[in-house]
């Protein structure tokens, strides 16, 4: 097995440079995505496996299509219909995949760790694309690229992340990308979904939504992760929206230039109110967008595009 195989298995231990070259390199991408034919082949030849194994819609499409735009043949397996529900250990379904030589693996997996793992099994290049509730790189570098085309720089952005902080990996991913770029990320939501200590993170940590929210460039909603709960963490879902859902009174203790950004799926009407999900100060759907050219940058680095070894 090579070692010298480029990996994105977390944010955590990039560098700031680092994170910064892969959103300048997804930024040269954006105008493949204006062209008639949205296609170059810088990974022509090459195979990338996408091996969803817990549910996706978003992320697995913009990989999907990523891996297009650069040629790559890709190969899709989904949890409920590879032999994983017949009992297949991730290791073995990963190790009859290597046998068929693909360059890049996606993988999706309800185990933190289960990334890196595959990174120390198999001789192909791993991008975590959700490992359980730890990283989520992809997502904190698409949302770092949004901010950052809003606002200009990261660097100084007051960043409030709210919501079932406990179970994210979003939040994960986001509190490391950010807070490497200088944002001040402060994390919010019920005691019972904020993890102890997770200010060594390098965040704020509050209960108080409005605290939270009160001078603010950025707003970003969290789902509450009831499939990750083993139990009830939280009174009723009117009760959360009522305390730490996002609704037009509460974002008016925002700057008024605040971007409202969420990763969906979108529990309307619990942590985010629809009109402001659907309003003015909503990059939501610049979110999904910026999703594509972030995973072709990911894609190209690990096929040994640019940059470093990660
Ligand atoms: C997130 C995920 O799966 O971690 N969604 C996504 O990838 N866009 C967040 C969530 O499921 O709430």
């Amino acid at each position: 097995m090579t070692t010298r195989r480029r990996h994105l298995l977390e944010l955590a231990s990039l560098e700031a440079g680092e994170i910064t070259e892969l959103l300048d390199v997804a930024e040269s991408f954006q105008d493949i995505t204006h062209r008639r034919i949205k296609k170059v082949p810088a990974l022509r030849g090459m195979t990338v496996v996408l091996l969803f194994l817990e549910a996706s819609t978003r992320t697995r499409t913009s990989f999907e299509l990523a891996a297009k735009r650069l040629s790559a043949d890709t190969l899709s397996v989904s949890g409920g219909t590879s032999s994983v529900v017949k009992g297949e250990t991730l290791v073995d379904t990963a190790r009859n995949l290597a046998a068929m030589s693909p360059d890049i693996v996606v993988l999706r997996h309800k185990h933190s760790g289960s990334p890196h793992l595959l990174a120390r099994s198999i001789d192909a290049s791993i991008v975590n694309a959700g490992d359980g509730g730890h990283e989520h790189p992809t997502q904190g570098l698409l949302d770092a690229l949004t901010i950052r085309r809003h606002k200009g720089r990261i660097e100084g952005q007051r960043v409030a992340i709210i919501g079932d902080i406990a179970h994210s990996r979003v939040a994960r991913s986001n509190i490391a990308a950010l807070s490497k770029l200088g944002a001040e990320v402060t994390v919010c939501g019920p005691p019972t979904m904020l993890p102890h200590g997770v200010e060594a993170l390098g965040c704020r940590a509050t209960s108080d939504r409005d605290a939270a929210i009160r001078g603010a460039d950025v707003v970003m909603m969290l789902r509450i992760q009831k499939e990750r709960m083993t139990e009830e963490l939280f009174p009723s879902d009117r009760e959360y929206a009522l305390r730490f859902g996002l609704d037009r009174a509460a974002l008016g203790l925002a700057k008024p230039d605040v971007l409202v950004m969420h990763p969906g799926p979108i529990n309307r009407g619990v942590e985010l109110a629809p009109d402001v999900a659907d309003g003015p100060e909503s990059v939501i759907l610049e979110q999904v967008a910026n999703g594509i050219i972030v995973r072709m940058a990911v894609l190209y680095h690990c096929a040994g595009g640019a940059g470093g070894d990660t």
